[in-house]
């Protein structure tokens, strides 16, 4: 089963860029990234990641199936690489960190790309997973909320019917613990997506993007999805997000 948004625009990448990076840089700032580390960004999306563990003095390799889009910046630390992390193979013991954000969740084959990942890290590295559950995506105003309960039923319906798991954010501690990592823990992100805002953005685009895929005989119609574009641009309408949850774990010393 393929990446669904293998054709992602730099827009949808650049939408949760915006979104996500702040939370991320404080999920990562705890693990003392410094000069002389080596880390793997993968998944590596527009790069942004990437960038922002090499100004900490880290050498990136930064991989994703697509790289187009993928910008190293000018710090002269980040290695692009078009890598396919379930089929290609990647070094082991290599690396202090290694970062996934929503990548797992879209790989049927997360369980072995995990057992990849954690061999990829050097004892004593950190392996940080972030990954989606859709549990607290509940509407928050009365205006569009049957319509965006409606038409998210059935975005995760068709996610769920092409191997995306969108609860996995729940299950990922247990995962690392089970991939071999000690000192697990995680810690969840939440809020309210606005209209107009760029919690509201990350969700239209992708909205607008998988159209194809939505609209059909016993599936969404046109006028739905319309309906729902326009709900996310007004200001009045509101959801609770998903929860972005993050998980790490060390890979047990020598
Ligand atoms: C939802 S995007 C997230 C991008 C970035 N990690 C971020 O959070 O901004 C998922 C990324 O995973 C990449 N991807 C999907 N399947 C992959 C695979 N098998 N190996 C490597 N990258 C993959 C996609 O090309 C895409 O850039």
């Amino acid at each position: 089963m393929g990446y669904l948004f293998v054709d992602d625009a730099r827009a949808r990448l650049a939408a949760a860029e915006d979104l996500l990076d702040d939370g991320t840089a404080r999920v990562l700032e705890r693990f003392g990234v410094k000069e002389g580390w080596r880390c793997l960004e993968v998944g590596a999306g527009g790069g942004s990641i990437a960038r922002w563990l090499a100004e900490r003095g880290a050498d990136v390799a930064a991989t994703d199936i697509t790289i187009d889009d993928l910008d190293p910046g000018s710090s002269g630390r980040v290695e692009v690489r078009a890598h396919n992390v379930f089929t290609d193979p990647l070094e082991s013991c290599a690396f202090d960190l290694v970062h996934a954000r929503l990548l797992l969740e879209h790989l049927p084959e997360r369980e072995a790309v995990l057992q990849k990942l954690v061999a990829a890290l050097k004892p004593g590295g950190w392996l940080i997973a972030e990954d989606v559950d859709y549990v607290s995506a509940i509407p928050v105003s009365a205006l569009g909320g049957k319509e965006h309960a409606h038409t998210q039923a059935m975005r995760l319906h068709m996610f769920a019917n092409s191997g995306v798991d969108h609860n996995l954010g729940r299950a990922l501690p247990s995962l690392l613990r089970a991939a071999g990592l000690e000192g697990v823990d995680n810690a969840g992100r939440v809020w309210v997506m606005e209209g107009g805002t760029a919690g509201a953005r990350w969700f239209k685009i992708s909205m607008a993007h998988l159209r194809p895929r939505l609209v059909g005989p016993g599936k969404l119609s046109d006028a739905e999805v319309d309906r729902m574009l326009d709900l996310f641009d007004n200001p009045a309408w509101s959801a609770l997000s998903p929860i972005v949850m993050a998980a790490w774990g060390r890979c047990p010393a020598l």
